[in-house]
């Protein structure tokens, strides 16, 4: 392949790194992570190779939902920082060739936000009709909601009107009105005006709602229907406009076929990147059951897509591990696996814990899951504390559990601030996954450290762009246990294999357009690579250790990469 055009098209190798500036770094002592604190920490990310950093919501808000509830799009959170602040972080970032992207959340506003102050104020103020609003009874929906802990309708009554506004989340974060073309407009603007500031892209929160328009009856709608999709196309065009290789990542839980939509129809013409959720929950199904079926189905069932959209493939974000789309006994199945405890699960269909207490603290199973991750066609994206194997706080209530703050020494508040205890945004984990086990010192001057493989991971997939360029090929290793894929594009290949088994199992796989004889070298073992010749067509034989990982590159005339 030509590797400039991982120049281009950055995110189809890139490295995403998601932090909540919050629970980052205090910088200036109050308790609460800052844009400082995060400048400060930039070249540690530099130093474990993440390529871009996408920022959680860190505009000024209402404080209900985590920063999703924002009450000014062109602001920042004052106890955050200021905007100068945030271009310092990006130019710094700009210097050590970390990429900024921007949690883009115009689904809804804050309760709190003066456009929604204005509406409900007046029903002939002209922000009124930047909502959703019926004057008819809604349904039911009480089936729609996405926070059954709190909500049971996606209406709520106005009481000063007597009409209803539409709130697919908390009833504090009315929904914008997509349909009204300057709401339309003004979502330009806020994008606009981020990617002056410097913003390589966008992580589009809740798209599905984004652009729904089924829920008012058609009578009283105001506006005339619109296109999702030229709308997002448009959107798309005018970021490119102001910034050549603008990038959006889609928060789009749906099934494979509505999300191919979503990349649109063109190359990459709408959604540049979206989150495989169906992966990832197949990929916890299998995991549970030592059976790789539900994964490589997944892998087999994924749309193609163009060269220019990408999948991102995660294991855990800062939500609650969804199994949404599992059947009620395959999600009980993980249920009982990796959160049996009720109070580890939320809103009857995710576990609201991190990765390595799920596995049980076993590092080699959680290698195994990171090594897959970073294996698998599309890009990887981590959520802060992955790289060191950082667990929840069940005492933080929700979704909150895994958003406590970063772990970098042991000791007092983990190195994260000076304050005290008290002052603290969110309580430290404690216990076996407390600073005191688990910490960025430690780990980063061990090289067998949990760290120091994640770092091993990220440069040997930047090495590898075949990974990310590549459409998913499962081969067939005559064993259910083990997971057999390879990634390849033009003339490159990397075949990789992932025990999900407790036990060491032997495989024999042939990789397809290998002939007897051709090269392969290990890219994961530290040291000099071992080496392997295939046998006849192409098949190669290997002793996969229990939870065993293995990326094997194939040896091209010509392939001027570095090895190792
Ligand atoms: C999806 C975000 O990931 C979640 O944290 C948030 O609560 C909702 N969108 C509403 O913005």
């Amino acid at each position: 392949m030509n590797l400039t055009d991982t120049a281009d098209r950055w995110w189809k190798n890139a490295v995403f790194y998601c932090a909540d500036v919050q629970t980052f770094l205090d910088f200036d002592g109050d308790g609460q992570g800052d844009l400082r604190g995060m400048l400060h920490r930039v070249d540690y990310l530099a130093d474990l190779g993440i390529t871009c950093l996408w920022l959680m919501p860190f505009y000024p808000t209402a404080g209900r939902d985590d920063g999703y509830d924002i009450t000014d799009f062109y602001g920042v959170d004052p106890k955050l920082g200021s905007a100068g602040d945030f271009v310092e972080l990006v130019r710094t970032c700009h210097s050590r060739g970390i990429r900024i992207v921007v949690d883009f959340v115009m689904n809804h506003t804050s309760d709190g936000h003066r456009w929604w102050k204005e509406a409900v104020g007046s029903t002939e103020s002209p922000f009124r009709d930047w909502y959703v609003w019926r004057s008819s009874t809604p349904p039911d929906t009480s089936k729609q909601v996405v926070f059954p802990d709190q909500e049971d309708a996606i209406w709520d009554k106005d009481p000063a009107s007597g009409e209803w506004y539409l709130h697919n989340f908390y009833k504090t974060q009315p929904d914008l009105n997509l349909a009204n073309p300057a709401v339309r407009d003004e979502v330009m603007r806020t994008m606009g005006y981020w990617l002056q500031l410097g913003v390589d892209g966008f992580r589009i929160d809740a798209v599905p709602f984004l652009f729904a328009q089924d829920q008012v009856p058609r009578k009283e709608q105001k506006f005339p229907p619109f296109d999702p999709h030229d709308y997002l196309r448009n959107l798309k065009a005018f970021a490119d406009r102001r910034n050549g290789t603008a990038m959006f990542l889609g928060e789009v839980n749906l099934p494979y076929p509505q999300m191919a939509e979503f990349f649109g129809s063109g190359d990459a013409d709408e959604l540049s990147m979206q989150f495989d959720f169906i992966g990832m929950q197949a990929t916890y199904l299998s995991m549970a059951r030592g059976d790789t079926r539900p994964l490589a189905k997944a892998l087999r069932e994924r749309p193609r897509i163009d060269p220019g959209s990408q999948w991102a493939n995660f294991l855990r974000n800062h939500d609650e591990l969804t199994l949404d789309k599992l059947s009620k006994a395959e999600r009980q199945e993980v249920f009982d696996a990796f959160g049996a405890n009720k109070d580890m699960q939320l809103f009857d269909r995710g576990l609201r814990r991190r990765l390595p207490p799920m596995l049980g603290g076993d590092e080699r199973r959680i290698r195994m899951a990171y090594s897959l991750i970073f294996s698998l066609p599309g890009t990887p994206v981590l959520f802060y504390g992955e790289e060191i194997g950082m667990g929840e706080n069940l005492d933080v209530p929700g979704r909150l559990s895994v958003r406590t703050p970063m772990q970098w020494q042991p000791g007092d508040n983990a190195g994260f601030s000076t304050s005290g205890r008290r002052s603290l945004v969110r309580p430290v984990t404690e216990g076996a996954y407390g600073p005191d086990e688990i910490n960025v010192a430690r780990q980063r001057s061990d090289p067998d450290s949990l760290w120091s493989f994640v770092q091993r991971l990220i440069s040997r997939y930047r090495q590898s762009p075949e990974i990310g360029w590549s459409s998913v090929e499962v081969l067939d290793p005559g064993d259910r246990r083990v997971l057999a894929h390879v990634c390849r594009k033009d003339e490159w290949s990397l075949v990789a294999l992932h025990n999900f088994a407790a036990e060491p199992v032997e495989v024999t796989v042939e990789v397809p357009g290998l002939k007897r004889g051709s090269q392969l070298v290990d890219l994961l073992t530290p040291g000099t690579p071992p080496r392997l010749e295939t046998g006849a067509r192409g098949r190669i034989t290997l002793m996969m250790p229990a939870y065993g990982y293995a990326w094997w590159r194939v040896v091209v005339e010509d392939d001027r990469r570095i090895d190792h």
